[in-house]
């Protein structure tokens, strides 16, 4: 049982991820529900809507809820939609799954986006999970020394080992589906604190990932390296992770400020399309 009066909101064991039903996302919603759909995000950092009617228009405008929103480079937008871009994959396609390693979207941007909605349009019969991990659990678990190294330090966030003229989608193969779009611009760094506090919540979760943290600021590349890898290990151990198993007309919405996520593979011989919107977020802070 839980405390709202207009949604159902069932967390999953983890307590991070929760699914929530007693909603149309397809329709305006009154004042009331969509102030409790934001504590119930606030609480629970991985919502998942089944039984949701969206197309990209609806996706789009139930976007506009959550706050403005975000800027999605690198892969152009749906015709006619600015702020919805297709995840698309063909059954016969081989280039490497797009998402594919662990992440927190747009972590290069000065202004990560706060939340990404992601649609199940065209969900495969098997494979092509989302995985989540707790990046809030991750680093309440570290010891308190532990805690207290990372304070302060910063990592260094860059899109060119995706984005970038020697990245992973500059050497992409003609297969593609999907319009990802390779600059030089990629190549820019930003740098963000470690330990990242987050503005609702205030709790604090760590805030690296495998694709986007190429380094931490004033560390020699030895040292980031060996931190990093320790802290990617660390923040994707199984008691961290939620796999979430689509079902067509599911909407699910995370917090890019305290989860990592990456899109796994296993539906070979199967089309798979995703509607994709983000919110903007703020700069973030320790
Ligand atoms: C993403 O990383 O935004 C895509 C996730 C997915 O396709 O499951």
């Amino acid at each position: 049982m839980t405390d709202f009066r207009h949604l159902e909101v069932r967390p999953t064991p983890q307590t991070f991820v929760a699914r929530v039903r007693g909603v149309d996302l397809s329709r305006p919603l009154e004042a009331a529900v969509s102030a409790e759909l934001l504590a119930a995000w606030a609480r629970h950092p991985v919502l998942v809507f089944p039984g949701q009617r969206l197309d990209p228009a609806a996706l789009q405008a139930f976007c506009g809820v959550l706050g403005p929103f975000g800027h999605d480079p690198y892969v152009e937008p749906m015709p006619g939609f600015e702020h919805v871009i297709e995840v698309r994959r063909e059954a016969d396609e081989t280039a490497p799954i797009f998402g594919s390693l662990w992440h927190s979207d747009w972590s290069f941007q000065a202004t990560p986006p706060s939340a990404t909605l992601l649609y199940g349009a065209q969900v495969p019969p098997l494979g092509g999970d989302t995985v989540f991990a707790d990046g809030y659990a991750a680093y309440e678990s570290l010891s308190p020394v532990m805690q207290e190294l990372l304070a302060g330090l910063r990592g260094v966030h860059s899109a060119a080992p995706s984005y970038g003229p020697r990245g992973l989608f500059a050497r992409d193969d003609e297969s593609r589906s999907m319009r990802i779009i390779v600059s030089p611009e990629a190549e820019n760094t930003e740098t963000h604190p470690i330990v990242r506090r987050h503005p609702v919540s205030g709790r604090r979760s760590l805030f690296v990932n495998h694709v986007y943290t190429i380094g931490v600021e004033g560390m020699r590349a030895d040292e980031s390296r060996a931190l990093l890898e320790f802290l990617f290990k660390h923040m994707t151990r199984p008691e961290f992770v939620h796999r979430h198993r689509w079902h067509a007309d599911t909407l699910v919405i995370w917090d890019n400020r305290c989860v990592v996520h990456y899109a796994d593979g296993g539906y070979e011989g199967h089309p798979r399309l995703m509607y994709r919107s983000t919110v903007a977020g703020e700069r973030p802070a320790a």
